[in-house]
């Protein structure tokens, strides 16, 4: 695993070669709403370019993580399926669906049973490398191909895809000190449950540290958003626990209310947890500063999974699980 996310700058770069060459048709509809669906290492990247474009794309854009779609997926839609695997059953089951309602359908996946309909019914689709142990680690596929279908249909400008750009310099330039710096978050966080805060604008980072250290670092973990929590999670804090350790992840741009909020949550909860860490991001945007938490955040679920001796790629429970379930037909 630590290779994989050591390789993520240049995952974010065969991304966008894959994406510049990959051809998206104009649908035979004007698109009126976007809607993804997709699991867990392969969900993940919806919510960043939710995130991402939300202020320059003019229709809704909506996540699916389950077996059924909404009434709202409909022939003015642009539907996209992303499984890493292709076979993820949840995301087959949102795609049958999909195929009765004439929307414009994208599929992102590595191989598996989607690209096989994709070709089957003559749908577009994408196809990143499969030669990576784990659809987790491929963030940087998937939502990068997700920027390139909303910018060949038109939707958004090149400039978010600029930003992605960007953000591979700063990874690079910035790899060794995220590393040392997330190495010392890691023994602070190490027996210890990690709670994780950040501004409404930034949950998918919240999101993809939390899974990560689920998945990574075999951990449970809780995350919330600011300023959502200071209307109902902040009344739950008024144990100490010793083993609780807090994150807050933040920006030097965030909303001044909400920095003024992340302070005053740090003074109510320092008094019941005795780990209080601050990450800032670093980077000129948004794209920038989540791309820069991402890569600090993976780190920090590998060097817990190294302190805590778990094999960071495997996913037996997972495993297990979809093949109990399988054997239901
Ligand atoms: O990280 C993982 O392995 C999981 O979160 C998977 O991404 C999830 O189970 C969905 O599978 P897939 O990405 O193949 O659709």
């Amino acid at each position: 695993m630590n290779q994989l996310i050591a390789r993520f700058p240049e995952q974010l770069k065969e991304a966008l070669s894959i994406g510049r060459a990959a051809t998206i048709n104009p649908h035979s509809e004007a698109l009126h709403n976007i809607y993804v669906a997709g699991l867990g290492g392969s969900g993940i990247g919806a919510d960043f370019v939710n995130e991402f474009v939300r202020n320059e794309c003019t229709i809704p854009f909506t996540i699916g993580k389950g077996y059924d779609i909404p009434a709202t997926v409909g022939k003015n839609t642009l539907a996209i399926a992303s499984s890493y695997s292709g076979n993820t059953e949840e995301t087959l089951s949102s795609f049958e669906q999909i195929k009765t309602r004439g929307a414009k359908v994208v599929i992102i996946s590595s191989g598996g049973k989607l690209i096989e309909l994709a070709k089957e019914h003559g749908y577009d689709y994408i196809q990143v490398p499969g030669n990576w142990p784990s659809p987790r680690a491929c963030l940087g596929f998937s939502l990068v191909q997700q920027l390139f279908v909303l910018y060949k249909l038109d939707l958004i400008s090149e400039k978010t895809i600029q930003s992605v750009e960007r953000s591979i310099d700063l990874l690079e330039t910035e790899m060794e000190a995220i590393k040392a710096d997330a190495k010392q978050v890691a023994e602070r966080l190490d027996k210890k449950i990690p709670i994780i805060y950040t501004t409404d604008r930034m949950e998918s980072v919240a999101v993809r540290l939390r899974q990560q250290i689920n998945e990574n670092s075999k951990m449970l973990c809780w995350h919330h958003v600011i300023p959502e929590m200071n209307h109902n999670e902040l009344v739950g804090w008024r144990d100490h626990k010793e083993d609780w350790a807090v994150v807050y992840l933040r920006n030097a741009d965030d909303h001044k209310r909400n920095a003024v909020r992340i302070d005053i949550n740090k003074e109510i909860i320092s008094k019941y947890a005795d780990t209080i860490i601050e990450i800032y991001s670093k980077g000129n945007d948004l794209v920038e500063k989540a791309m820069y938490l991402v890569h600090y955040g993976d780190w920090i679920t590998w060097y817990l999974s190294e302190l805590h001796g778990v094999d960071s790629i495997e996913v037996d429970v997972i495993d297990y699980l979809k093949g109990e379930l399988g054997k239901l037909g």
